[in-house]
């Protein structure tokens, strides 16, 4: 291939920066022309295209977001946005494209790579819920902006007797909220994946953890889960412990990546190309095992990950 491009897609998550650098500077180096579409598919439908070079990506390495920006595509949805995708790459000479982004943005790579235009996709999403792929970019950032975060909280927490009812990302996924809530020692981690009962994993865990002399709590609830404010009003209400809901929100999709984030978006920015390079498309990106490997993009779409109940059972088991 001689002419590619790369664009983020779906939610940002901190190290899409780095692995667009990657991407772009393994082009160039690699004698391939590159270019960087805005917006996601939306922009390569709006053809919202710009040259880029090994220098239109300095000095991103470390920053959070992503300088391609990016979005949410409804029109990409339908054939008819699909067909206006594939005639922009033509009308580009775009001859493969490198898809950053989360597994709606895999289903966008497939459904290009289908109709005749080879795509990579590069895992990058917070949630970490991509299930080809042991690790996602931007996941050891936000769980580290999580558990900044809930520290604070819990000073005041504790200066007050409180009970904190935290709220953290992951609509369908409990990746975050596990393991940022066993990071905070939470006394109660509910997620999506697995079975609670609000009066067995929360009140009456308090109350038995209130017998042993502690008075300042932490719950950590999975967005999917939701219903904060209601459970921090029935936590008062049963246990008389003053309680307030928070919910952390977009802060956590921001910042600048960490260590692990930025080498392993170098590391699979730069698999992606040489994929593209040697005209291998329709295929993902992946960790398995600490290594990078690359899988077909129509089995990778197939996977199932589930969260790890040992690491669940433990946090049940100290956090007390
Ligand atoms: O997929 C990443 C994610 O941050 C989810 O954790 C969250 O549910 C969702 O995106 C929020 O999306 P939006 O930014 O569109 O509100």
């Amino acid at each position: 291939m001689k002419k590619i491009a790369v664009l983020t897609s779906g939610g940002d998550a901190p190290g899409m920066n780095a692995a667009v650098r990657a991407v772009v500077r393994t082009a160039c180096e690699n004698g391939m022309e590159v270019v960087g579409i805005n917006r996601g598919f939306s922009g390569l439908i709006n053809n919202e295209i710009i040259p880029m070079n090994i220098r239109s990506v300095s000095d991103i390495i470390h920053r959070g977001g992503t300088v391609l920006y990016s979005a949410r595509c409804l029109e990409f949805k339908e054939e008819a946005g699909i067909q206006k995708a594939i005639q922009s790459c033509k009308n580009n000479g775009i001859e493969g494209i490198v898809v950053i982004g989360g597994d709606g943005s895999f289903r966008g790579a497939r459904d290009l790579s289908l109709r005749g235009i080879p795509c990579v996709g590069v895992p990058g999403t917070i949630d970490n819920d991509i299930a080809c792929s042991d690790y996602t970019i931007g996941y050891d950032t936000c769980l580290n902006t999580i558990m900044d975060m809930v520290d604070r909280v819990r000073d005041t927490t504790e200066s007050h007797d409180r009970c904190s009812v935290i709220e953290v990302m992951g609509r369908k996924a409990g990746f975050l909220a596990l393991n940022a809530g066993i990071a905070v020692g939470a006394t109660t981690i509910l997620v999506p994946e697995f079975d609670y009962d609000i009066e067995r994993d929360v009140i009456e865990r308090m109350r038995r953890t209130q017998k042993t002399g502690k008075r300042h709590f932490i719950i950590m609830v999975a967005e999917g889960i939701g219903g904060v404010e209601e459970l921090a009003r029935k936590i008062e209400n049963d246990l008389k412990v003053e309680s307030r809901a928070v919910i952390l929100g977009h802060v956590q999709r921001g910042g600048a990546p960490t260590c692990k984030d930025r080498v392993v978006a170098s590391q699979m920015g730069n698999r992606a190309v040489k994929l593209l390079q040697q005209g291998i498309g329709n295929r993902v990106v992946a960790m398995k095992q600490e290594k990078i490997i690359d899988l077909d993009i129509f089995e990778a779409l197939c996977m199932t990950k589930s969260l790890d109940r040992e690491i669940f059972d433990i946090a049940y088991e100290i956090s007390i």
